[in-house]
């Protein structure tokens, strides 16, 4: 089969699909049985593609829709912080895909990347458990909007192409995306989160701010403080600091 090529790494094996449920469910499917870190599932289309807290991602061609399997020697929680460095590498390539300067650019947390306050790209961490505290795997999903985005979404959507902001084939976002990834892995392995959480602070929507935080089912208002050395979002809600690990940010302006 022929396919546009990506320039890769030798950290990567790239794993190619013109269409697949969910690169995500291929790259769990590979992880279990023994394929190696940096296996990294690209489709052109995606027809049961999966965002967050079980909501679709739909997956026409034109966007990208990759996978990339790791297995950090690391616990659970730390592993979890591999979402900011994802969402630091979706970052960058939107900078190197767009015309400057990308002051839009911005990130929500947990894991989300938005332009001009709509998402432009999105990320699903999934794991499972190997023995001991160890993950036996991480799959790093990431959808970027090059093309085209959904109508009708909770959180306003976007793309690169609707903003009019610059253009980028998946193969090309993809071969960015891996790169920058790389690079921000290394950080994170030889120095912690410390640069990962300045660099994505530098450019949080809603730091200091009135935001509404989805826990399923419980909402909590307050105000975002900051993320912990963790990850973690520090809410300051009813005159007491409420550290959260997993939930859905809302700018309440936008309520
Ligand atoms: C979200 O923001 O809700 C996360 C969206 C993640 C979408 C990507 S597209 C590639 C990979 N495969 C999936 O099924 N989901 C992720």
């Amino acid at each position: 089969m022929t396919f546009p090529q990506p320039k890769l790494s030798a950290a990567y094996r790239l794993v190619f699909c013109d269409t697949i449920d969910s690169t995500n469910e291929e790259a769990k499917r590979l992880a279990r049985t023994a394929a190696e870190e940096g296996t990294l599932v690209w489709a052109l289309e995606q027809t049961a593609g999966r965002g967050r807290r079980g909501r679709a991602w739909v997956s026409p061609p034109g966007n990208l829709y990759t996978s990339l399997i790791l297995r950090p020697q690391c616990p659970m929680d730390r592993a979890a912080q591999l979402g900011f460095v994802a969402a630091l590498a979706v970052g960058d390539t939107l900078a190197s895909i767009c015309r400057k300067p990308l002051d839009a650019l911005c990130y929500k947390w947990p894991n989300d990347v938005l332009l001009r306050d709509c998402k432009v790209a999105g990320i699903l961490l999934e794991s499972e458990l190997g023995e001991g505290k160890f993950p036996k795997f991480v799959v790093v999903g990431v959808g970027i909007n090059l093309v085209s985005s959904p109508r009708e979404t909770e959180f306003p959507a976007t793309s690169i192409a609707e903003q009019g902001v610059g253009t980028a084939s998946p193969g090309s976002a993809l071969g960015k995306f891996a790169s920058h990834f790389e690079d921000w892995m290394e950080r994170w392995r030889d120095e912690g989160f410390a640069p990962i959480r300045a660099a994505w602070r530098a450019r949080a929507t809603a730091l200091g701010e009135p935001i509404r935080v989805r826990l399923e089912p419980a909402t909590l208002h307050g105000r975002f403080i900051d993320i912990d050395q963790h990850g973690a979002l520090l809410l300051e809600t009813a005159g007491a600091l409420r550290r959260i690990a997993a939930g859905e940010v809302f700018p309440v302006t936008r309520s």
